[in-house]
């Protein structure tokens, strides 16, 4: 059963709105994409940071953590995971959906990302593995959640909540807070995935974007200080980079912004503080020469950090 959101974080929202009430424990993966994080904030629940490395959590905390139900609900992305650009393996995703359903612990799946990891990689959702392997009866609801915002525009603000359980006390939640979502662009947006267009345009766009994220990778690399550490980008268009000796990420920040160049300091992807050393470079656009010679800036204003240490 499904029901059409104004994009996928509403989506999520009202899923966690459901799942959780005020004062309880929502567990998600740190870091995590900012929008989430206020949104959590907003309603009131307690955040669990649960640390991802560059290749997704560390399972054994994840079970412990389901065994100890110190949790209400899990958001979580299995699909070029925004910022750390992981796909999860096809065994962790089903692991994840068995202990789901042995802890009984409810899953709010994000895939907003789900149509941008790379050719060649793992792309189903871990609700695939769940609807194959379990009872529906008995097993713990995964709400699955999406939308067209990353595979075509944010603009458009179509996206969906999709559930094998009961949709109505959804529907409930989507009534109270704004009825329904506007119909015109759905109904353009149904024309568009019945066309050929679309799966052209995805395939397309996979290749893009990895061209895009190994340009700036590299880029990244070359004029960079050493003790610079990237992770291996498997889907998406962001590239998650740690600085070296414990830089203070909003120090470059600051120092980026008075050369007119833009990025994400880690501090608004962990209302912890976990990941301060960190930034976020976004390769969405095409690369260029302009964006070359911002990335030479960038490694010689973090050489000029270190220096004045
Ligand atoms: C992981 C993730 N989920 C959801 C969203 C929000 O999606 P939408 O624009 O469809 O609400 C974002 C936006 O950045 C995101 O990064």
């Amino acid at each position: 059963q499904i029901i059409i959101t104004n994009g996928c974080l509403e989506a999520v929202t009202l899923s966690v709105m459901e799942l959780s009430a005020p004062g309880e424990t929502v567990a998600i993966f740190t870091p995590c994409y900012s929008g989430l994080l206020l949104s959590l904030h907003n309603l009131g629940r307690n955040i669990l940071e649960i640390p991802c490395a560059s290749d997704g959590p560390d399972m054994s905390v994840l079970e412990n953590l389901m065994a100890e139900q110190a949790f209400k609900v899990l958001i979580l992305s299995a699909i070029a995971y925004n910022p750390l650009g992981f796909n999860l393996s096809v065994e962790v995703k089903q692991r994840i959906a068995a202990l789901a359903h042995q802890y009984q612990s409810p899953l709010i799946e994000d895939d907003a990302y789900g149509e941008l990891a790379y050719h060649g990689q793992p792309n189903s959702p871990i609700v695939s593995y769940a609807s194959r392997q379990t009872d529906q009866k008995k097993s713990a609801p995964i709400i699955y959640c999406g939308s067209f915002s990353k595979a075509l525009t944010t603009g458009f603000r179509v996206g969906w909540l999709a559930t094998h359980g009961n949709i109505s006390p959804f529907i409930k939640r989507k009534l109270s807070i704004n009825l329904t979502s506007s119909q015109p662009p759905q109904v353009g947006l149904a024309d568009y995935l019945y066309s050929e267009g679309y799966r052209a345009h995805i395939n397309r766009l996979r290749g893009v974007l990895e061209r895009e994220i190994n340009c700036l990778s590299e880029a990244v690399l070359r004029h960079f200080p050493t003790g610079t550490q990237l992770g291996q980008v498997r889907g998406g268009m962001f590239v998650w980079v740690k600085l070296p000796e414990n830089l203070e990420s909003m120090d470059l920040y600051q120092a980026a912004l008075a050369h007119n160049i833009s990025l994400s300091p880690g501090e608004v992807f962990s209302m912890a503080g976990m990941a301060t050393h960190c930034i976020r470079l976004s390769a969405s656009h095409p690369w260029s020469d302009e964006r070359e010679a911002a990335v030479v800036v960038l490694g010689k204003l973090t050489e000029g950090l270190l220096r004045a240490r």
